[in-house]
């Protein structure tokens, strides 16, 4: 795919996300206010979008008999809600997100905490209302979104990630944590969206498959530029993983082994989305442009 029609299109899913997340949450001014305020300004701080436009792009791809909008906001949900709470003082802490001051700094630590809380309850109130139609797709929806959010795999991987170095440095511990705190949660977009599709089981796990890898990959990616970026340009702290005592892929294995594995994951996600039946072309481009992105 070509750059220019790789930008356009890219440029619409990211439009369609933002516009479905405006509509489909609670206004800011919804009581509680200070609440829905922090939800508002945490959603709206403007993000990368990645996993509303996978979801987007993988049905898409296929025919889609749904509409992908509201499950790819619920993604955007718990992905803002699991920033809120990395951030906080007892996690992460970091006093910048998105380029904006993170949520307890805007607000403070209960509002942040509370606003996290209530994001996660809103992106299953997406699935079950937006698909109340066809209830066999919403089933599935929620227990793919639930699975990815769950104990085992995103809250699991924040869960050892927080030991840090200290908890012990051996390759399947991070394995993990990666898979768990960053991978489940690019896997699910597109597995949800190639159900939206209408995908085959085949090609719903190539796709899901596809998403694992490169969200390896992705974590890769961000912990590289954690230790090379700057500030402003990745809108979050640089240095943090060091000052915190991260285990890190790099840290174990260090920047060229790193990035060879982020071109190995590269290829097995694009091999997967290649032996799909759908039109896979704009989400190869993607996730071969997510390997190589600055920010
Ligand atoms: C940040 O995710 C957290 C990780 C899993 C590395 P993104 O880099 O997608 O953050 P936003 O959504 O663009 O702010
Ligand atoms: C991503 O890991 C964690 C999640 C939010 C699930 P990081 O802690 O490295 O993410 P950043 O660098 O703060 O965005
Ligand atoms: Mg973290
Ligand atoms: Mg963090
Ligand atoms: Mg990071």
């Amino acid at each position: 795919m070509d750059a220019a029609r790789f930008q356009s299109q890219h440029d619409s899913l990211i439009q369609a996300a933002e516009l479905a997340l405006r509509t489909l949450t609670p206004a800011a001014d919804t009581r509680p206010a200070r609440l829905h305020a922090a939800m508002r300004y945490s959603l709206e701080a403007g993000g990368k979008r990645l996993r509303p436009v996978l979801c987007l792009a993988a049905a898409q791809a296929f025919q889609p008999a749904a509409d992908a909008r509201h499950a790819a906001t619920a993604l955007e949900c718990i992905h803002t809600y699991s920033l809120i709470h990395d951030d906080l003082p007892c996690m992460d802490n970091s006093d910048l997100r998105r380029g904006r001051p993170s949520c307890h700094k805007a607000f403070d630590e209960a509002t942040a905490l509370l606003a996290g809380d209530a994001l996660l309850p809103l992106a299953f109130a997406l699935l079950a209302e937006g698909y109340a139609d066809r209830p066999e797709l919403s089933r599935r929806l929620v227990a793919e979104l639930a699975h990815a959010a769950g104990s085992t795999l995103l809250v699991g991987g924040q869960t050892e990630d927080m030991g840090g170095l200290a908890a012990g440095a051996d390759a399947d511990r991070l394995e993990f944590i990666l898979l768990g705190k960053t991978a489940a949660m690019l896997s699910a977009p597109l597995a949800m969206g190639a159900l939206i599709g209408g995908a085959n089981a085949a090609d719903v796990e190539h796709c899901r498959l596809a998403g694992r890898a490169a969200g390896i990959a992705f974590q890769l990616v961000d912990d590289l530029l954690d230790g090379s970026a700057n500030a402003a340009q990745l809108g979050k702290p640089v240095g943090a993983d060091a000052q915190n005592g991260k285990f890190t892929y790099p840290g174990l294995h260090g920047i060229p082994a790193t990035k060879a594995r982020i071109q190995a994951l590269t290829d097995e996600a694009n091999a997967h989305l290649a032996a799909c039946q759908g039109d896979t072309s704009f989400l190869l481009a993607l996730i071969t442009r997510m390997a190589s992105r600055d920010r």
